[in-house]
């Protein structure tokens, strides 16, 4: 049983370190973001075409220190101002969780301000909860490179399944795409932007489950035929070929998102839900915001898109997701371990 207890002037300060981005932020009740750093290790990893995780521990082990003193700086607050201290705990990649907890609770125990516990994907979930002030209950599309689930979100830490991929998340699938027409990591990026000059109907690519009276994605085949295309296409693959190959790619994935969506609304009802939330690095993808928001209109509910810049991993999703759950008593104890693997709803 959640009690809303703490409602005033809270302040707390969220470290996310769980991938590939450090990032420290701090946040008041007032929704107001005080400070974001970001420090982002992309291009250390970049040259392995994907997160190595030893590499991931050691960067941020290196900047978390730096960026908690900057972030306390721009927001021109001391740690005395600071009502709690909220870190990433899971799920992601172990050694990056430990340092972000292992700082955090040397915070709280300096301090002697609570230590705060938040799954990264609550961390996605809430976000637009301080961006748009998205009331309870909503529906989430949560798309990152490690997720691809339809929720239906009635509470802070109450969360149900509507779907998930029964493979690979729909990042990875950019991801993976990206790698095969030899485009920098992460992929997802360069993707959109080829897709602008290509051609999307020339390549039919498979929808898997788009059919079955589900809410689940599959993109695994989606992957091995763009494989098979670039297979096919060999040495004599032009810059127009990967163009083409992105768009169809991408008109693929939002096709997919769009009836998994309209699938979920039937299911939920749609009436009862105060709006459709986009989140995960996913949704900074232009055209699927904007199918995510047609939809949602044709179905006469609200659209809710953090920026851009907040739906990819960052410290400000942390310190928010940390005072929503600090302000219900929520709080953790120093001996909270990280957890590399911790769905969202197992969180009560
Ligand atoms: O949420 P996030 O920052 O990290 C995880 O928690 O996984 O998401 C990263 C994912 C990557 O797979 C990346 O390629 C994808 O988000 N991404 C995009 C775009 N920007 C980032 N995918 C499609 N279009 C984009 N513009
Ligand atoms: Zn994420």
């Amino acid at each position: 049983m959640l009690n809303a207890m703490k409602n005033e002037n809270i302040i707390i300060l969220g470290i996310e370190s769980s991938c590939d981005e450090t990032g420290v932020a701090i946040v008041n009740d007032k929704h107001e973001i005080l400070s974001n750093q970001l420090y982002t290790q992309i291009d250390q990893h970049a040259v392995y075409g994907g997160v190595v995780p030893e590499i991931a521990a050691r960067a941020h082990v290196e900047k978390i220190d730096i960026l908690v003193k900057e972030a306390l700086k721009e927001a021109n607050l001391t740690l005395n101002d600071i009502d709690g201290i909220a870190a990433t705990a899971g799920p992601g990649l172990i050694g990056g969780l430990f340092v972000g907890t292992s700082f955090a609770k040397t915070l709280s125990l300096a301090t002697d301000k609570p230590f705060i516990p938040v799954n990264h994907l609550e961390g996605h979930a809430l976000m637009s909860r301080l961006t748009h002030k998205t009331e309870f209950p909503f529906l989430l599309l949560l798309v990152s490179g490690g997720h691809s689930q339809i929720l239906l979100v009635r509470d802070v830490a109450d969360y149900e399944l509507i779907g998930t991929t029964i493979d690979d998340a729909v990042g990875e699938a950019f991801d993976k795409t990206a790698k095969l027409l030899g485009l920098p990591y992460p992929g997802g990026a360069y993707i959109e932007k080829f897709s602008k000059e290509g051609n999307p109907k020339r390549f039919q690519l498979p929808r898997p489950l788009i059919h079955e009276d589900n809410c689940n994605f599959s993109y695994s085949g989606l992957k091995s035929a763009v494989r098979k295309i670039v297979m096919d296409l060999g040495d004599n693959i032009t810059e127009q070929d990967k163009y083409d190959i992105c768009a169809s790619f991408q008109k693929t994935v939002v096709d997919i998102i769009v009836n998994k969506i309209q699938r979920a609304l039937d299911k939920v009802f749609a009436p009862s839900i105060n709006a459709v939330v986009l989140s995960g690095g996913v949704a900074r993808n232009t055209p699927i915001r904007e199918a995510v928001e047609k939809l949602a209109e044709k179905n006469g509910v609200e659209c809710h898109i953090p920026d851009p810049a907040l739906c990819t991993d960052n410290g400000v999703m942390i310190a928010w997701a940390g005072l929503e759950n600090y302000k219900l008593e929520r709080e953790g104890n120093l001996d909270f371990k990280p957890k590399p693997r911790w769905p969202l709803t197992e969180l009560v």
